[in-house]
């Protein structure tokens, strides 16, 4: 065995240094761009330009451009290490500019190009959206090597950039958990940094009603509390139980309208409707089937409770419908319509006889009445319904959305009933999903769903064809967070894979390539840390596998890297460095070792280390968070 690993530890060295040479090389010269989205053409010119202590950013015609010029500067941070003033014009040899074009035209709203010659960077496009784009390409170039505090030196290039699908979506639930505003604005701002113009805001559900409505205050105050199950603990004065509670006020949902609006997002919000409607139900039992009194869910999963579809139920809900159309100015309203189990209208007389008041077939037909009714109230206050795909299950009004999330099966046949569609399906886009199988990710979903899956997806099925194409809109993942008690946690469950997804939903499907996009991904880490986006650290960290070796007094330890990056370790106590030997193939250490393993990219270490120390003792043992998961089907 110690023959045979010194062998290997020697290849490994060797290999490793050839693996280095060439990324030493670009190093010295300009930076190599490192952008997510993969603009959708980008050509690299002879020359470059340095950014330094004189350049100026020129920002200046109109309200829209020095806007975008504030923006710019405030994506960089207060501690960026060049000035880049925004109050000169700058030199013509020497500068940055921001300008709105409209001598051409511009393949969408989100369009922009960015050029960089021996003069400057110019940014164009035909509006605020395409230009704060552009600024956000430009954030990432000057972000994509090491910064030395005085100079960047970027490559001449030219970017014509515009989206592939105009809906780049991710849904927050903010019913099952609640997240504060000053977290929901940290994510819109990493999705707005990532070309994602989507937030769809679960704002309702069976544990949770966190939407303010004038005339209904029990909503709030009473569909915003639940009694948690388990360990939510007691008051230490009264003995009570602690209800976990929250709603956002008017005004703070407001506040993150505006300030997805100032960063080109639309917020989708959604009041699930007529199943996931317990808390609603708990505020006013006139709402429910049975009209007796119940309490907001702590549990989770599929609950029984529907609404209702007396005429007073429909002006309760066109009471919310109002006050969402106020709240919320985009074009987009979510009613839900998932999981609606059909239980208690099937056994309820009042209900039966509804249906056969309204003339409809039996329950889906019920619900598709519903929606139907609800889609008229939207339409008067100029919206658009979106819905889960199970809204197809009755005949649904032409306009009607419809988001595909059990599978693209439903988005097929909505797309060929003429409907436009969101793709989401759960199996791949529902990254409450865990992304590796650590032993430290917390808890979740017991599967995964790794950063190559969602990287791989293809929001258009081939069933479709061209034409139908187009009735994708665009793709979006989601959040749930039954287990996920903090944004941390949603932090954890989002980043990296939210780069995959705003690959998928900008770049040409041509140009898609997860390699390259593996080697782009390290340049966002130091981004994310900046803004204080605690991504998951479990893809960028080797799990070892620890096992008895062969001979006697020895452990023979397999080492893997989530994505692929190289692995490196010691067998000394020392920490790995970039020149410590590669990690090839399971290795045979003797009795005891302390093994430090670390993962790096480009030279560089990409999360802590992973330290085991392995004594005949140590491979007896098994902490439970190391044993295997059961996992059942998605
Ligand atoms: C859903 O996941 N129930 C839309």
């Amino acid at each position: 065995t110690m023959t045979t690993r010194s062998v290997c530890l020697s290849s490994a060295i060797a290999l490793a240094l050839l693996a280095a040479a060439p990324t030493r090389a670009a190093d010295a010269g300009s930076v190599i761009p490192k952008l997510i989205p993969q603009p959708s053409q980008i050509v690299q010119l002879q020359g470059s330009f340095v950014v330094d202590a004189h350049t100026a950013v020129r920002a200046g015609d109109g309200d829209v451009v020095r806007e975008v010029g504030r923006q710019f500067k405030a994506m960089l941070g207060d501690d960026w290490p060049l000035p880049l003033d925004l109050s000169k014009d700058g030199s013509s040899q020497n500068k940055i500019l921001f300008a709105l074009d409209n001598s051409r035209s511009w393949a969408s709203p989100d369009a922009y190009t960015l050029d960089v010659d021996a003069t400057g960077v110019r940014v164009l496009a035909g509006s605020g959206k395409g230009l704060y784009y552009g600024a956000v390409t430009l954030m990432q170039l000057l972000t994509s090597g090491a910064a030395d505090a005085h100079r960047v030196q970027l490559p001449a290039l030219h970017i014509d950039d515009a989206p592939r699908f105009g809906w780049r979506g991710v849904m927050l639930d903010s019913a099952r958990h609640f997240q504060s505003v000053d977290e929901i604005k940290q994510l819109l701002d990493a999705m707005a940094q990532l070309k994602l113009d989507t937030f769809h805001w679960h704002l309702t559900d069976d544990q949770g009603w966190r939407l303010p409505v004038p005339g209904w205050p029990k909503l709030t105050e009473v569909g915003g509390c639940r009694i948690p199950a388990g360990d939510g603990g007691v008051d230490a004065a009264t003995g009570a139980p602690v209800p976990y509670c929250g709603f956002y006020t008017e005004a703070q949902i407001r506040e993150v309208v505006a300030y997805a609006a100032s960063r080109h997002i639309d917020v989708v919000p959604e009041v699930d409707i007529p199943g996931h409607a317990t808390a609603a139900i708990s505020a006013y039992p006139q709402l429910g089937v049975s009209g007796a009194p119940i309490a907001v869910s702590n549990e989770w999963g599929v609950n029984k409770n529907l609404f209702n579809a007396d005429e007073s139920t429909m002006q309760f809900l066109q009471d919310v419908l109002t006050q969402v159309a106020t709240l919320f100015p985009g074009k987009f309203v979510h009613i839900g319509g998932d999981e609606a189990v059909k239980d208690q209208w099937k056994a309820s007389p009042k209900m039966q006889a509804r249906i056969r008041k309204l003339g409809v077939k039996n329950e889906a037909g019920l619900q598709a009445w519903m929606v139907a009714r609800l889609e008229n109230t939207l339409t008067a206050h100029g919206k658009r319904l979106i819905g889960w795909d199970e809204i197809l299950e009755g005949k649904l009004p032409a306009s009607a959305t419809v988001m595909s999330w059990r599978g693209t099966e439903g988005g097929i046949d909505a797309v060929k009933k003429g409907h436009d569609v969101v793709m989401t399906p759960s199996d791949t886009l529902y990254l409450d999903y865990l992304q590796t199988t650590s032993a430290d990710e917390p808890p979740g979903r017991p599967a995964t769903i790794p950063l190559a899956q969602v990287y791989a997806f293809e929001p258009v099925p081939k069933a479709l064809d061209a034409k139908q194409a187009t009735h994708i809109l665009g793709v979006q993942a989601n959040v749930w967070t039954e287990h996920m008690r903090s944004m941390a946690r949603v932090q954890h469950a989002l980043f990296p894979r939210i780069a995959a997804l705003a690959e998928v939903a900008w770049s040409p499907k041509q140009d898609r390539d997860y390699a390259g996009f593996l080697q782009r991904l390290p340049a966002m880490l130091p981004r994310w840390q900046h803004a204080g986006i605690g991504y998951a650290q479990t893809p960028f960290q080797t799990q070892p596998d620890i096992q008895p070796g062969a001979a006697t007094n020895t452990a023979q330890v397999t080492l893997q890297s989530p994505l692929g990056y190289t692995t490196r370790y010691t067998i000394d106590g020392s920490a790995p460095s970039a020149s410590s030997p590669q990690y090839f193939a399971p290795l045979q250490l003797p009795l005891p070792t302390t093994l430090n393993a670390q993962l790096f990219f480009d030279q560089h270490a990409l999360a802590a280390v992973t330290t085991r120390q392995l004594t005949a003792a140590s491979l007896l043992t098994r902490s439970d968070e190391q044993l295997a998961m059961c996992t059942g089907q998605l």
